[in-house]
């Protein structure tokens, strides 16, 4: 079996109104001049990014703001505030918003105890030793990013490649959490981080080491409480027991729990195909990574049936251990992303993957074929090909 770490620095402040306790939080990491980064539109509209900026005057904080990330944020606008924080003397960053927000604020972070191109990191080049401090203030449950080690960043000055850097180096110092600010989420955002939320468990379900049975009993309850939850959600959007449901695990879930006594990773195969197409065609991850899991599992399925079953076993109650049950998990977990407005092939989302786009897309993906994906099923070129077929 291999070691596993869990590492999880990150002082959370879950509940009701814990924004109160965001000047405690800054006064610990000595805040003298913060960055408060965020989105579009939603953080002014709620009245949060002015919460946040009367909480700083309050206690004697200087800020500066940027905002402008987009989903799927872009190495450009991280370039911005790297920029805009040396000129200020940045020292600490505050991430309003979701995983775009935070992962451009950790890329910033990265960006300002660095003097070379902060992209070294994401294209592998170099390995992030420090960061300026970041400290999230969540709007979206879903990425996981206010605990997890990861920041992914879509380069627009070059290719559109999307690529993640992991490092505890990024982890974010502390993430205030109040379920009751996602109230306001347009229903497709909830849908697509109830996705990703149970594909950052699947993920890690499905590895190559011995796994031990908490593990999985935890994961799978999880993913019940989560689809559970992100139906709940679409009726009410207001439940708070289902948004802090949905919130808590959108943490959990990415924050390495669920790989401790597995092979203390998981596959990934879908996340690296998935990034790959929002890369290249801007469409929100979650709902990428609907279009990607069930093509994928249906690829592979037949080579792991026992491990699939056993998903069904835990998650459905299904009875059985052999193909039709592992197959009938797959179709299961395909109808409720379908369910939940999600699409479920590439052509749902409008996307049409002529066979120059394929070719362009399995490039970028291999690396010009110089990478296989996933531990738990290794893919190679042509396996990437069939499952982009299977889900066009
Ligand atoms: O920009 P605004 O106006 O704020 O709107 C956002 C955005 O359009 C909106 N939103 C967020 N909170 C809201 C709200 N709208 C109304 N009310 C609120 N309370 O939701 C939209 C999506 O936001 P985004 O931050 O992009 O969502 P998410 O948290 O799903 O993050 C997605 C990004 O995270 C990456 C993804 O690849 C993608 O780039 N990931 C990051 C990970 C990590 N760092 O650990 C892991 C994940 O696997 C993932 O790859
Ligand atoms: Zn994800």
């Amino acid at each position: 079996m291999e070691i596993s770490r869990y590492y999880t620095p990150t002082r959370v402040v879950f509940g009701k109104n814990a924004l109160s306790e965001l000047g405690g939080e800054l006064k610990k990491e000595n805040a003298k001049k913060v960055l408060v980064h965020f989105g579009g539109q939603s953080a002014k509209k709620s009245g949060l990014l002015d919460k946040v900026l009367s909480i700083l005057d309050e206690n004697g904080i200087s800020h500066v703001e940027l905002g402008g990330v987009k989903p799927n944020p872009r190495l450009s606008l991280v370039r911005e505030g790297i920029a805009l924080g040396k000129k200020e003397g940045i020292d600490f960053i505050i991430a309003l918003g979701g995983g775009s927000v935070i992962d451009s604020s950790k890329a910033i972070g990265y960006g300002l105890k660095y003097e070379k191109d902060v992209w070294d990191f994401y294209s592998g080049k170099a390995k992030p030793e420090g960061a300026v401090g970041v400290g999230a203030i969540l709007t979206i449950a879903a990425a996981g990013s206010e605990m997890s080690d990861s920041s992914v960043i879509t380069n627009d000055e070059s290719g559109w490649l999307k690529r993640g850097c992991n490092s505890d180096v990024c982890r974010c110092h502390f993430a205030i959490m109040d379920p009751e600010y996602t109230y306001t989420l347009p229903p497709y955002q909830s849908a697509c981080g109830t996705v990703d939320i149970i594909m950052h468990t699947l993920e890690r379900f499905f590895h190559s080491g011995d796994g031990i049975s908490l593990t999985d009993n935890i994961a799978t309850a999880m993913i019940k409480s989560v689809i559970e939850s992100g139906r709940k959600v679409m009726e009410d959007p207001d439940d708070y027991e289902a948004r802090a449901n949905l919130m808590w695990a959108s943490s959990i879930s990415h924050n390495g729990l669920m790989q401790v006594g597995n092979d203390n990773r998981g596959d990934w195969t879908c996340h690296q195909m998935e990034h790959e197409l929002s890369g290249m065609f801007d469409i929100a991850h979650g709902a990428g990574l609907a279009i990607v899991f069930p093509a994928w599992a249906r690829y592979i399925y037949k080579d792991h049936v026992e491990r699939f079953a056993k998903l069904g076993n835990l998650v459905f109650s299904y009875e059985g251990n052999d193909e039709a049950t592992a197959l009938k998990t797959i179709e299961t977990f395909e109808s409720i992303f379908h369910s939940l407005g999600m699409p479920v092939h590439l052509k749902d989302a409008g996307i049409e993957l002529d066979e120059k786009k394929m070719e362009e897309l399995l490039d970028k993906l291999t690396n010009n074929n110089t990478r296989t994906l996933g531990v738990f099923h290794n893919l190679k070129r042509d396996d990437m090909r069939k499952v982009y077929e299977i889900a066009r």
